[in-house]
């Protein structure tokens, strides 16, 4: 019985919700075929081209779309181990003894096994920490890492260019979050001028995040300007590292190494996703830390433990990784031969000092689609784009990711037909109103 009107709530509701439900509420599905999203928008004309594309054939430099052979520099394969001899029969094997099963269940419960153990020590040694714990996946991972790290006293410093993973994992903390200017130490300093404040009335403390190299700009972290802050005020350091992890520094450690700060980086991420050509990641830090995160990580407690040939298969990468130097030196000849001969033709590559090689032109949305079009259908060289609203209007960022088994004669064509294709876009050859329609017909 409703206490102001005296009826019965039951018949208050029979009565009218299907009035309320005729007039006023809106169906959830019927709101999503509304809006697609600011890159589902594309997808009618985008589907199976600019995005969701099938490369296909062995993984490399030269691969097949849509029945034509392309010189390829869209792979996360930094050190172009996914088709190494070495790891394709390990993978096979592990895969064929274990299955892609096993083991079942998350880690703490029934998932774990010497090998998992034997990857969380070699991960750590590598990075000089004192312990690691893998992870099934490297976002979700850096997402529970950061909900698990701090609670509502606390409060995070990050990158305003961080990461989806970072911003995700930022979203879920019950504090404050401030954010500071990508890569600019004053403001930085502002905001844990701020925070310090803020925790001395909370009792708190203050993570900060950022990353060891930005994906889609290539611009190192400023990790050794950050470290260098510690001495002014408390703070621990979270490094995103996912693009630098087997890529830079001496040994292949990150960003950490390269920059000589690997001390000052509380808590180390690195994925498999990239340089090792695999999937899943890891945390590496001090064991206490580790330890709390290994009884805290919720992406890790409730789901699924890394499957034994990704395990097997990781171990075995990172002895590649340890045993080969070549591997880097390789990646970096190829590094420097594109960036370089590209910034001799006047090309703006940005703020990149890693191997990340973003092309920067101007254009709108539509003739991007033109270059793109054009670079794979008459010059068969496949790279990915990225177009407002990722990066500002008006910009169009073409992505080179050089790995180390692509050679100078593939760096050469690439800049020849950059320059080609620039003349055409400035000259207004791409010039149109629409995107060029390349959605596979189904
Ligand atoms: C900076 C950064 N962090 C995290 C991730 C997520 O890693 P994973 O692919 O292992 O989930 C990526 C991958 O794109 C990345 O670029």
């Amino acid at each position: 019985m409703c206490e102001k009107t005296g009826l019965e709530s039951a018949w208050v509701l029979d009565t009218f919700a299907p009035l309320f439900k005729q007039s006023f509420i809106m169906d959830l599905f019927e709101k999503l075929n509304k809006k697609a999203g600011p890159l589902g928008q594309y997808a009618d004309d985008a589907y199976g081209y600019y995005m969701f594309p099938k490369l296909e054939g062995e993984i490399g430099p030269e691969m097949d779309f849509r029945g034509q052979r392309m010189l390829n520099w869209s792979l996360n394969n930094y050190l172009g181990l996914a088709n190494h001899p070495e790891v394709r029969k390990v993978d096979a094997e592990a895969t064929a003894q274990y299955g892609l099963g096993y083991p079942m269940g998350a880690r703490m419960m029934s998932g774990n096994s010497i090998y998992h153990e034997q990857l969380d020590r070699e991960l750590a040694a590598f990075e000089s920490k004192e312990d690691a714990v893998l992870l099934n996946y490297g976002y979700q991972g850096m997402v529970s890492a950061i909900d698990a790290l701090v609670d509502r006293h606390d409060v995070i410093v990050y990158d305003a260019e961080s990461h989806a993973c970072i911003v995700d994992g930022v979203r879920l903390h019950m504090g404050k979050r401030f954010v500071f200017e990508h890569n600019d130490m004053a403001s930085l300093e502002k905001q844990l001028q701020r925070a310090t404040r803020l925790t001395a009335e909370t009792g708190g403390a203050i993570l900060v995040i950022t990353e060891g190299v930005f994906g889609m700009t290539g611009a190192q972290g400023n990790l050794k300007d950050i470290v260098a802050l510690k001495s002014t005020y408390e703070f621990r350091l979270f490094v995103d590292d996912a693009h630098g992890f087997g890529t830079m520094g001496k040994t292949g450690a990150g960003t950490g190494e390269e920059q000589n700060c690997q001390d000052g980086i509380d808590v180390y991420f690195g994925t498999f996703a990239k340089s090792m050509a695999l999937i899943g990641g890891f945390i590496a830090a001090d064991k206490n830390v580790v330890k709390f995160l290994r009884y805290n990580l919720r992406s890790q407690i409730y789901a699924k433990s890394v499957p034994m040939p990704i395990v097997i298969g990781a171990l075995k990468r990172l002895d590649l990784i340890r045993k080969h130097p070549e591997f880097r030196d390789n990646l970096w000849t190829v590094v420097r031969a594109l960036q370089s001969g590209l910034k001799a033709e006047g090309f703006d590559l940005g703020r990149t000092n890693s191997p990340v090689c973003p092309v920067i032109m101007h254009g709108t949305v539509a003739e991007s689609t033109s270059v793109v079009h054009d670079l794979r259908e008459n010059y068969h060289i496949f790279c990915s784009v990225v177009v407002y609203p990722v990066i500002p209007k008006g910009m169009i960022l073409l992505r080179l990711i050089p790995t180390a088994v692509h050679n100078l004669a593939q760096v050469e064509r690439t800049i020849k037909a950059f320059t080609e294709i620039r003349e055409k876009l400035k000259s207004g050859a791409y010039n149109s109103e629409k995107v060029i329609n390349m959605a596979e017909k189904n």
